[in-house]
């Protein structure tokens, strides 16, 4: 097969969507559109992917510089055969050039991989709707082969009848591209150089046109507003859900969960409603998944339990831990098998030993708790002198009272006890108990004072 171009259309305004923001970089499913197309783009393994961008100024380069792509501006905007122009001087003749829109972000891989092996030639991918209006018709002859494509506001009353429509995404020889691009002209409704001319071009010179259809529907539905790009987020979910109940996981609603990425499960995973999933999450066998949970980019471990409202960042958790309700894991923390962490507890940039329990009102920060350890309610870990950050230790079978401050750097030594309400500035020895607090005492006969009378 010869080599692929991809040409991303951009450069459009999205007036309708009434935002400073280039419409591309909206996001749906917590990427922006055209990443979804970059994405597909780059599974192709094309030779070359041109990103044709003009209104809001450098911000699609900018948000998408991480690809390795070429962004061509496209000033002023002048049609989309105008547009495919602009990229036309990056793009090597021996090969094939593959236009996608920016705007039509869920287009798949197979539906792509089908038209490059529709055949040589002009492909295009086409649909048939009930409703064509606003769409490019494709036209036919007699033999039904493809004579061109006609836009509706140039389209006749009897073009208007049909119900086959351009998608917009089609599959060109690079070399005759260039050429038919370069006869374009504007003579049209919209006074624009439009792509779909180059159709009854190919025709003329007996260039054959074929044409494709994607798999879905969904595929091919390109965002103007808000609420078709709402709507859309609402298939992709969907279809994610689907595929996950499919592998057999229990979501309680499929309606109410939300990937923004990729969440891998093992078998048994139950999922209640109102989860959010982002980046890199995977889910172990027998995981449970309280209600309102948001977890990003993390590993959990066999048989844990997540119990409602806990917020997972960067982290991992081993097996059988119990998490929440209204835990806060965040970045680098690590809690090994049978850990538990529970309300209002925040741990950030620490490890949690094996059996080790957290479980009520705690901050546990830039620490390293061994196992068994059991910290009480009200624990803080002082890890900041408000320019500094200094590690805590809490070495095997330690046991922290209530409300204890570990002012940072400091070690609580293996099988330690501290006193409830101590401040601990100082190592405490192993298997020791240390406490800081004074001694109780009670004033005879104290009075509370009264206020003065005016
Ligand atoms: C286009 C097709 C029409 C098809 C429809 C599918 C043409 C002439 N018409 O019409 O046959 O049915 O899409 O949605 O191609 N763009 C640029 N620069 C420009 C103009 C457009 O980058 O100068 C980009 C837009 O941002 C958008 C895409 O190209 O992503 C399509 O442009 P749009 O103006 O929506 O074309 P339609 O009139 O809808
Ligand atoms: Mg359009």
């Amino acid at each position: 097969m010869s080599p692929l171009n991809i040409v991303i259309l951009a450069a459009g305004k999205g007036t309708r969507m009434y935002s400073d923001k280039p419409k591309v970089l909206h996001a749906l499913a917590g990427r922006a559109l055209v990443q979804h197309v970059l994405d597909c783009a780059v599974s192709l393994q094309p030779q070359q992917v041109c990103v044709v961008y003009g209104h809001g100024g450098e911000a699609v380069p900018q948000a998408m510089n991480a690809y390795d792509a070429q962004f061509v501006i496209q000033e002023p905007q002048l049609g989309t055969g105008h547009a495919v122009q602009q990229a036309m001087p990056h793009l090597k003749d021996d090969s094939r050039t593959l236009v996608l829109y920016g705007d039509v972000p869920l287009i798949q891989h197979n539906t792509l991989h089908q038209m490059q092996q529709a055949g040589d030639g002009l492909v295009l991918l086409t649909v048939n709707l009930d409703n064509p209006t606003g769409y490019g018709r494709i036209v036919r002859n007699a033999e039904g082969d493809v004579q061109s494509i006609v836009e509706q506001k140039d389209a006749t009353a009897e073009q208007l009848q049909i119900g086959e429509v351009n998608t917009g995404i089609m599959l060109a020889p690079t070399r005759e591209l260039r050429a038919w691009l370069g006869k374009l002209g504007n003579n049209n409704a919209q006074g624009e150089y439009y792509l779909t001319d180059i159709v009854a071009m190919a025709v003329q010179q007996g260039v054959a046109v074929r044409t494709a259809q994607p798999a879905q529907r969904w595929e091919v539905e390109g965002i103007n507003n808000k609420m078709q790009l709402a709507a859309l987020e609402r298939v992709w979910q969907q279809t994610q859900a689907n595929k996950l109940m499919a592998q057999g996981v229990t979501l309680a609603d499929p309606a109410r969960i939300d990937i923004r990425g990729e969440l891998t499960c093992g078998r048994d995973v139950e999922i209640d409603i109102g989860c959010v999933f982002e980046g890199q999450v995977t889910l172990a066998d027998r995981v449970r998944v309280g209600a309102y949970s948001v977890i990003r980019d993390a590993v959990i471990g066999q048989g844990t339990q997540i119990a409602p409202y806990s917020h997972i960042d960067s982290s991992e958790a081993g097996a059988n831990c119990h998490i929440g309700p209204y835990a806060r894991l965040r970045p680098g923390s690590k809690l090994h098998d049978d850990a538990h962490v529970g309300n209002f507890v925040e741990i950030k940039n620490s490890e949690i030993g094996k059996g080790s329990k957290a479980n009520h009102l705690s901050y546990i920060g830039d620490s390293t708790v061994g196992t068994r350890v059991n910290i009480g309610a009200g624990t803080i870990t002082c890890n900041y002198d408000g320019a500094n950050k200094f590690r805590t230790v809490i070495e095997d079978d330690a046991f922290i009272g209530s409300d204890t401050q570990l002012v940072a750097p400091v070690t609580v030594g293996k099988g330690a006890t501290i006193g409830a309400g101590s401040t601990i500035t100082k190592d405490t020895p192993a298997g020791e108990l240390t406490l800081s607090r004074s001694k109780q005492m009670t004033i005879a006969g104290w009075q509370r004072p009264v206020k003065g009378k005016k």
